[in-house]
């Protein structure tokens, strides 16, 4: 007998924004990933890029219509190839497909009274597709790429106003969509305002002006939440037996040493990791985020009516995503490794990838006990892999044992969770397919078990081929986890 669920949902996880290209095709609009560039010999450690954007950058980007160092533009032409690809993902077994909605196709600004007809289109073709491959959608509602028009006329997320827009924009995917769409995730990774603010919640950094970067990134978050909780409650009225997650970026601390302020440290970071997902779960802010809030100077603008809505709109389930895990030292001289859109202390007991970001499946056992001791409801890993440097030999083929190893022992570690009772219901790794990080706009940064043939300038044929993990995948789902060899 399995340890995994009859019905445990393998598969993968893409988002729009980093797939889809097409950025101006069938009525969509700009989103703040159209902006995003790329930039050569990029430093892997420079994870504040995403902070530095600026007023005249975006400027430059809206006036050109490149797409070779604007490269979420172009994507991986899965706009066009969607059915060539879903066959390939049911040929792995997929039970399910983690994808994004992206807004800008939908409302190209965001403030349109009604929804763009192609923009539908599109989104009703793509989930036919999927069930007649018997893949479940798992959808997010925004991946990283609001409508650039909120972000420039608002500074995004930071005005209360975008709430009632993502609502509209939710109410026509949950209308639209609902028949062939049970499982919904809100916002990606909503932590990560507070690292790249741009990114996820359309704020542009020089435009903070009546309020510092700090009072933004919380009263944006703030917004997240509230609108977060309006969709759930509305999904739950208008889809029959949905389920909606709050999304987290799992980000596990370890103190350094048992020096109590290495301790201190790592239980501010974890603390900190914890706070987006206690609001959306138990309904309301904790006291001690509450305090911690005030301590830094933040007022929130929160009403006995916000309060409610928290409420009345908590999340069904937790969906994270586990790449590595942290290390927090007192000591400021410690050498660093490099994580997720983080910086933290080099773990001695840990290997890293091609970009730094240190491997430690035990950790991702360690995250789902703690999570699930915490909240008490079903969770699903909604993003884990490895990026790596993948070169497609002459025949044809990439050999990444590297990437089998690791996605290995991460189910290895799972699977050890599950018998430990955690209730976990889905594993969608990061991504099945190559396509451009997020981080740094790099093709090269592949983490599929399907090859495309694209470099960082956007040359290649685009073909698509089958990574060895692709057919180490095929095995582990159809044993339902239990051949990981
Ligand atoms: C997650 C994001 O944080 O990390 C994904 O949700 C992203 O969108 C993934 O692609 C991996 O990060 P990167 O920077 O390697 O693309």
């Amino acid at each position: 007998m399995s340890t995994f669920k009859k019905n445990f949902l393998w598969g993968g996880a893409l988002a729009a924004n980093q797939v889809e290209g097409a950025w101006n095709e069938a009525g969509k609009g700009l989103s703040v990933a159209d902006v995003a560039f790329f930039k050569p010999n990029l430093d892997v450690s420079d994870y504040a890029g995403h902070n530095k954007i600026t007023t005249p950058m975006i400027e430059e980007a809206v006036k050109t219509q490149d797409a070779t160092y604007y490269p979420k533009r172009r994507g991986i032409d899965f706009y066009h190839r969607y059915p060539e690809d879903i066959k390939l993902f049911a040929e792995m077994g997929f039970k399910t497909l983690r994808i994004s909605i992206a807004w800008t196709r939908l409302f190209p600004k965001g403030i349109e009274e009604e929804a763009n007809p192609e923009g539908v289109a599109f989104y009703r073709n793509l989930f036919k597709e999927l069930k007649a491959n018997h893949i479940e959608p798992i959808v997010t509602l925004s991946h990283y790429e609001m409508p650039l028009y909120l972000s420039r006329t608002y500074n995004g997320w930071v005005d209360r106003r975008l709430i009632e827009l993502f609502v509209r924009y939710a109410k026509v995917c949950f209308k639209e969509f609902g028949q062939y769409v049970r499982y919904w995730l809100t916002f990606n990774e909503i932590d990560s305002v507070g690292r790249h603010p741009f990114t996820t919640a359309g704020i542009i950094p020089d435009q903070c002006i009546d309020y510092t970067l700090d009072e933004a990134i919380y009263q944006a978050l703030h917004h997240q939440y509230l609108a977060a909780a309006l969709v759930t409650k509305l999904c739950h009225e208008m889809i029959p037996n949905s389920q909606v997650g709050c999304m987290l970026t799992k980000l596990t601390t370890y103190p350094n040493t048992c020096n109590p302020q290495d301790v201190l440290l790592a239980l501010e970071r974890n603390l900190d990791n914890y706070a987006p997902a206690d609001i959306q779960i138990f309904g309301e802010y904790p006291a001690l985020y509450k305090t911690f809030l005030a301590n830094k100077g933040i007022h929130l603008q929160i009403t006995e009516e916000d309060e409610a809505i928290l409420k009345a709109g908590t999340a069904d389930f937790l969906a994270f995503s586990y790449y590595m895990s942290r290390t927090e030292s007192a000591d400021p001289n410690k050498e660093k490794a490099a994580g997720n859109t983080i910086m933290s202390v080099k773990n001695p007991y840990l290997a890293s990838t091609d970009w730094g970001w240190q491997i430690d499946p035990v950790g991702l056992r360690i995250s789902l006990v703690e999570l699930y001791d915490r909240y008490h409801v079903p969770l699903i890993i909604v993003e884990n892999g490895m990026g790596a440097h993948d070169q497609l030999g002459d025949d044809g083929c990439v050999h990444d044992d590297y990437r089998i190893d690791y996605l290995r022992a991460h189910i290895a570690e799972m699977k050890k969770a599950v018998e430990m009772g955690v209730d976990l219901f889905g594993y969608t790794s990061w991504a099945p397919i190559d396509l451009i990080s997020v981080s740094t706009s790099q093709m090269s940064k592949r983490y599929g078990y399907i090859y495309v043939d694209q470099d960082d300038l956007g040359k290649g044929s685009l073909k698509r081929y089958k990574k060895d993990s692709f057919y180490w995948y095929q095995k582990v789902i159809a044993s339902n986890g239990e051949d990981l060899d």
